[in-house]
């Protein structure tokens, strides 16, 4: 029976992740859920965005679906010191699991080209995906400070994190199409000119079966959208990855289309790329799809369940195109989108 620590948040996260919790109970009914505090729900009731108990739950859970964390502009949490805030919570969280590699697929799925802003000829049959550095960079590195009128951070990155992380998005290249962008500011930056040094090494040494470009950050920010159809795999360092992932949330229509799965060295760690909505949040109006389509790679990556992920996303497919939500310029609430999903996993294939 494997186990599943789920962590809701703040936000909109505990009501998208019910929905995939929902989604799985139905698909693999043999799965156990504890469930724990995260962010500030978790400083508010602990005093502490990743408590211990929640730590210790991580010990033997075979993976962990996350919902979101962080809480509005004006929120208190956000003049706590650093360790202290939501968002310091989930970073403690992933460097607890070793997650390094942080994968987020943009997919645009046949028949739902109409979901996306892009015409249609741009957006039809894109399929990427994003290979986020999840440890390293400036969200990490401790040489940081704010001190008067100067405040600064360090972007650094050793030679074994670049090829850790280059080796998963060769290694998923390798099942898909064979071709990896690798997404740097080569031009400027010494830390990319290392990270392009050495994704090249890595490729010529022990991956030369897989074609592998270079290309800077801000021209991948322009061709992403512009000609989505052009990439395969993109790698790219923590805050790079970031950037590029919400901005291709625009290809498929929509953040709430956007699931990610972070894996490493132990239990994987599954959670929609975006944030907690706080606009939206406690309306009942969330879009569920990408929390349902991370619990679709929890099954897929994190428990080695191929074909009840597949279920599961074709599954989210026929119900976006039934029952869209208001983020796609549909009616749907979280309630009724996520009742369309459990529908059509009982509609045969075909
Ligand atoms: P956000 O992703 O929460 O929201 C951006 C916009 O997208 C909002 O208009 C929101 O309503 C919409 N949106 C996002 N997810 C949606 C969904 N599933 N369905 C429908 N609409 C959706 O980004 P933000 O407003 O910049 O950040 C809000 C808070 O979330 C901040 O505290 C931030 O630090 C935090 N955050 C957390 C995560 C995470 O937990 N992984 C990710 C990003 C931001
Ligand atoms: C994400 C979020 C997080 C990040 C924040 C909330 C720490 O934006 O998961 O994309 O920057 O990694
Ligand atoms: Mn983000």
């Amino acid at each position: 029976m494997p186990k599943i620590v789920t962590l809701p948040g703040d936000g909109i996260g505990p009501e998208v992740t019910a929905a995939a919790v929902e989604v799985l109970r139905e698909v693999a009914p043999d799965l156990t859920f504890e469930e724990h505090a995260i962010g500030g729900m978790a400083y508010d009731a602990h005093g502490d965005p990743f408590p211990q108990r929640t730590r210790d739950a991580l010990a033997d859970a075979d993976a962990v679906l996350l919902g979101t964390v962080g809480g509005p502009q004006n929120s208190p949490w956000n003049s706590l010191p650093r360790p202290m805030r939501p968002e310091s919570g989930l970073l403690a969280l992933r460097k607890a699991l070793g997650c390094y590699a942080n994968l987020r697929p943009v997919r645009v799925q046949p028949g739902l080209e109409h979901l996306s802003p892009l015409k249609p000829e741009l957006a039809r049959g894109v399929d990427i995906l994003i290979v986020r550095e999840l440890l390293g960079g400036v969200y990490f590195d401790q040489d940081r400070k704010i001190d008067g009128d100067t405040a600064y951070n360090t972007m650094r990155y050793t030679t074994p994190e670049v090829e850790r992380v280059a080796k998963m998005a060769f290694w998923a290249a390798e099942q898909r199409k064979g071709r990896v962008t690798s997404v740097d500011k080569a031009n400027v930056l010494e830390v990319s000119e290392l990270w392009r040094r050495d994704v090249q090494a890595l490729r010529d040494r022990e991956y030369r079966n897989i074609h592998l470009n270079h290309e800077y950050v801000d021209s991948v920010a322009m061709l992403i959208v512009s000609d989505p159809s052009r990439y395969d795999v993109i790698v790219t360092e923590n805050l790079f990855g970031d950037i590029l992932s919400d901005l291709a949330a625009v290809i498929p229509g929509s953040l709430g289309l956007m699931p990610s799965a972070s894996l490493g060295d132990g239990a994987g760690l599954f959670e929609p790329i975006h944030g907690s909505a706080p606009d939206i949040a406690g309306k009942g109006i969330a879009n569920p799809a990408a929390a349902i389509m991370s619990a679709a790679m929890l099954l897929r990556h994190g428990l080695k369940r191929s074909d009840a992920a597949n279920q599961i996303e074709r599954a989210v497919a026929l119900a976006l195109r039934e029952e869209p939500t208001r983020d796609l310029g549909g009616k749907a609430d979280t309630r009724t989108f996520t009742n369309a999903v459990l529908e059509a996993m009982g509609t045969p294939v075909g």
